[in-house]
């Protein structure tokens, strides 16, 4: 059994897209899919609204706007590998949710839209990646629409990332002009063609260079030229440097038309690593054919009306998850059944039998347990804490119905312990009316949905002038709430927050302070 676990995850490349909304993060997946053949036809497992299904998007609001806010992973084989991409989720006013997927994963794909560059969601989820030392590769997609000069991207890249690109494709034709890349290792041309609307498996023909100039002419000559000023310049890939994440070896594609997405996969297969030996809290290695380990990464509810329960989605350490078998939470030391367990992606479920390290597994009514948890088999290990991000957004929330204050405190509850939202307390206001913390808004509308519809107990949000949410201690607490501007709250994990409304609030608490406590918090924008 143990060797299992080894064998099996070498074969694997658990991974994540990281984007901006719009950039093409739902093709992108499909197309993956298409190439592994678990559906036929691009557009039939993650469509948004108006497409042909809505798999990923479960709740109801999420219909309602189009997006996706869920999150969980899909899992393929693509010839001998077993790919696990794990979905985060993709709108505009981020959460915390998609920066703790990114605990579950080994490397990131950064998927930019070449004619919009580097944008603002791609960068914060970059910094997250940074922040875990997840490798990251780039692809640039929409090449066949037109954009930004490759040579162009490249330095975006490296100026807001601080990664050097290596590309191991570049475009043949202009953006909007795309036929196709020279792989830069081989020198050979690999040409593409379309398909009607991109719905299958693009044709892919490999040309000599000789053969390539003949067909491409000036295209093949500049593409050419390109390569081997990027030779010159040194980017060229360097596993040693790309998993250290000083480098990031870019991909050009179309997703659309499905155009280097085998190329992204085979890339997946060579350079991004497998499941390793993982970290536990002390720092020492949980390796792979040790007992089954695994840790909470997402807790969610609710995820359709006709299932009702609570999902817990692990990611496998080591050892060989084997359903049914009897497993220790960590933080508790009791015994949690494994009875039923789930693959998830959006509306799909299917069970999972056995699942190895890099494996996501949604283990169902799981009520005890919390992101960060630890679960294992015989040999105690608990893995490190998923950090919480830094709160932006403040709210009071307050049951409407007065006589509704039990569903309300139970509602709550659960969100706090699923991660939605963090939830803080004073004595001051009361547990009537505790303070909502969020990463992005959008995190309230989901608390205040979720409150409404699934605890029957519809809330009012006022939100609060504070913007900015530092730790401090009880003695420094003291001292702070006396000032104007600053309020001082505990977080459901003991933490003691002092929020401020607005940055020269806090200057000023800091000159006229000099020695008080206040930690930074992970900065999910820094
Ligand atoms: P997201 O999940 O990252 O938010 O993006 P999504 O895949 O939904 O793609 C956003 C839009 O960009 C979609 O157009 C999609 O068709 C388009 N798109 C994605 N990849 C490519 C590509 O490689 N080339 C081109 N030209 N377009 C691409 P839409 O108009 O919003 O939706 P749809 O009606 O076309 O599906």
């Amino acid at each position: 059994m143990t060797t299992a676990a080894r064998d099996e995850a070498a074969r694997r490349r658990t991974f994540a897209v990281i984007s901006h909304p719009d950039a093409g993060k739902s093709t992108l997946t499909e197309a993956l899919a298409l190439h592994a053949r678990v559906i036929n036809e691009a557009g039939a497992i993650h469509g948004k609204a108006g497409r042909k299904s809505t798999v990923s998007d479960w709740m109801d609001i999420e219909k309602a706007r189009g997006i996706s806010i869920s999150s969980a992973a899909l899992q393929f084989t693509y010839g001998d590998a077993v790919i696990n991409l794990v979905d985060t989720p993709g709108h505009a006013d981020f959460s915390e949710d998609t920066y703790r997927v990114l605990a579950a994963v080994d490397s990131a794909v950064m998927l930019v839209d070449a004619a919009k560059g580097m944008e603002p969601q791609t960068l914060k989820l970059f910094q997250v990646c940074r922040h875990r030392g997840i490798p990251v590769l780039t692809v640039i997609n929409k090449w066949d629409r037109p954009g930004l000069e490759a040579l162009q991207l490249m330095d975006e890249v490296r100026d807001k990332t601080g990664l050097e690109p290596t590309p191991l494709t570049w475009p043949v034709g202009i953006a909007g002009d795309f036929r196709g890349v020279i792989d830069r290792r081989t020198g050979e041309f690999v040409k593409f063609t379309r398909t009607a609307g991109g719905a299958t498996i693009a044709p892919e023909r490999a040309m000599s260079p000789a053969e390539a100039a003949e067909s491409e002419g000036d295209a093949w000559t500049f593409a050419v030229e390109e390569s081997e000023l990027l030779d010159a310049m040194g980017q060229v890939h360097d596993q040693d440097a790309f998993l250290n994440g000083k480098t990031t070896p870019v991909l050009f594609g179309s997703a659309v038309l499905n155009f280097g997405v085998r190329q992204l996969l085979d890339t997946l297969l060579e350079l991004a690593p497998p499941p390793g030996a993982r970290p536990d809290e002390k720092g020492e290695p949980r390796e792979l054919d040790q007992p089954f380990s695994a840790f909470v990464f997402k807790v969610q509810a609710g995820m359709d009306s006709a299932h009702r329960d609570r999902l817990a989605f692990v990611r496998v350490c080591s050892g060989v998850f084997e359903r049914g078998s009897v497993v220790t939470h960590a933080s508790t030391g009791k015994p949690f059944a494994t009875k039923y367990a789930q693959q998830v992606f959006g509306r799909e479920r299917s069970t999972v039998d056995v699942a190895y390290p890099g494996d996501v597994v949604g283990l169902v009514n799981a009520s005890s347990l919390r992101v960060g948890d630890s679960l294992y088999v015989d040999d105690p290990v608990t893995f490190p804490p998923i950090p919480s991000f830094a709160p932006e957004h403040f709210a009071v929330v307050r049951a409407k119905d007065s006589g509704r204050y039990k569903q309300f405190r139970r509602g709550i509850e659960q969100l706090e312990q699923e991660g939605v939202v963090q939830v803080l307390r004073s004595d001051l206001r009361g547990d009537q009316a505790p303070v909502l913390a969020a990463v992005g808004p959008m995190q309230f509308e989901v608390a205040t949905h979720r409150m409404e519809h699934e605890f029957t107990a519809p809330v009012t949000m006022d939100r609060l002038e504070y913007t900015l949410a530092r730790k401090t201690d009880r003695i420094w607490a003291k001292v702070l709430d006396r000032e104007s501007g600053v309020e001082v709250l505990e977080r459901g994990d003991g933490e003691l927050l002092a929020l401020f409304a607005g940055s020269w609030r806090l200057n000023r608490v800091l000159r006229d302070h000099p020695d008080v406590l206040l930690e930074p918090l992970v900065a999910a924008s820094e």
